[in-house]
């Protein structure tokens, strides 16, 4: 069920339509009975979600607003201090709520108007061509549930704090939001898995895990970096190197713990010129161009 490299627990319903969630052996939750029965009850109505339906409410309860209310504060300093200027005016401008976890259609509703995005619930496992291609209409998937208590600085598996916090904020700024469109647009481009992964993996080193030099001092633009209170204290100490696309596509990297390396962008205009430039020009023969030029 768990394939290498695999971000969300995929979510399977049998013929009565019961609902499991797959966690994998070492998430945090993995042996917690009423974490999984929660995460069932968060996936099923996501599960059966059409296009066109509302998107289903999730009735919060106290412990899980306060993880939200226990991450939001913690990182609100660590943003001041270590994010890029563009996530802190899209955080700005977005305004979501610090004390208790938002509705997806409520951040929509706020997204919307400042970048064209809007949210659609994910029970868990989004296919990759589902996922990236449709960035490109302006949608974001967005899981419903929140991280495991027990370690809320940093969680192996992306959850509704990694969505919101992380990638909303960001996508509330319209040129980051671009840059989102773009690689959107270049997986509905590729015709071959391996473009996909291309995509994927240029992705993985810049919209989750960037990091930028801005007046000199090294800032977090990746929203794996932004949504975890942990790892956000720890990218300055990573190998920071500057962007290469056959690289991040040629590294191999663990998803599941801190990143040791990374790829810095001078500056916003090499993340809105560049790195934005790639993925609009990206089609499957790219791959190879780039490692003949990088021989
Ligand atoms: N570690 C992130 C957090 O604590 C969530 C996360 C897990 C993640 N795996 C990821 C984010 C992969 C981006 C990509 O918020
Ligand atoms: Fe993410």
């Amino acid at each position: 069920m768990f394939e290498e490299g695999q971000l969300y627990a995929p979510v399977t319903a049998d013929e009565n339509g019961d609902v499991t969630v797959h966690l994998a052996d070492d998430h945090p939750g993995a042996n917690d009975q009423g974490y999984r029965r929660r995460r069932e009850e968060i996936a099923a109505p996501a599960l059966a979600w059409l296009p066109g339906d509302p998107v289903p409410r999730v009735e919060y309860t106290g412990s899980e607003n306060e993880i939200w209310r226990t991450v939001c504060r913690e990182l609100a300093p660590k943003h001041e201090r270590l994010a890029i200027c563009g996530y802190l005016e899209g955080k700005e401008a977005l305004a979501l709520p610090t004390d208790h976890v938002p509705q997806l259609d409520e951040v929509s509703a706020a997204l919307e108007p400042l970048s064209g995005f809007r949210l659609h619930p994910a029970a868990g496992l989004v296919p990759l061509d589902v996922f990236y291609g449709s960035l490109a209409d302006g949608v974001f998937h967005s899981t419903q549930y929140l991280r495991h208590p027990s370690q809320p600085l940093y969680t192996p598996e992306p959850d509704i704090l990694h969505e919101v916090v992380g990638h909303c904020n960001l996508l509330a700024n319209p040129a980051i939001a671009e840059v989102k469109r773009r690689a959107g647009e270049a997986a509905r481009r590729c015709e071959t898995p391996e473009g996909l992964q291309y995509v994927a993996d240029v992705f993985w080193f810049t919209v989750e895990f960037g990091v930028m030099y801005e007046d000199g001092e090294l800032r977090a633009y990746g929203a794996g970096l932004l949504s975890s209170y942990g790892e956000i204290e720890e990218f300055r100490g990573a190998d920071v190197r500057p962007v290469s696309f056959h690289e991040m596509a040629t590294l191999a990297y663990d998803i599941s713990h801190y990143q040791p390396i990374l790829f810095a962008c001078d500056g916003m205009g090499e993340l809105t010129d560049r790195v934005a430039g790639f993925f609009a020009e990206f089609d499957d023969e790219t791959p190879a161009r780039l490692a003949r030029d990088a021989a």
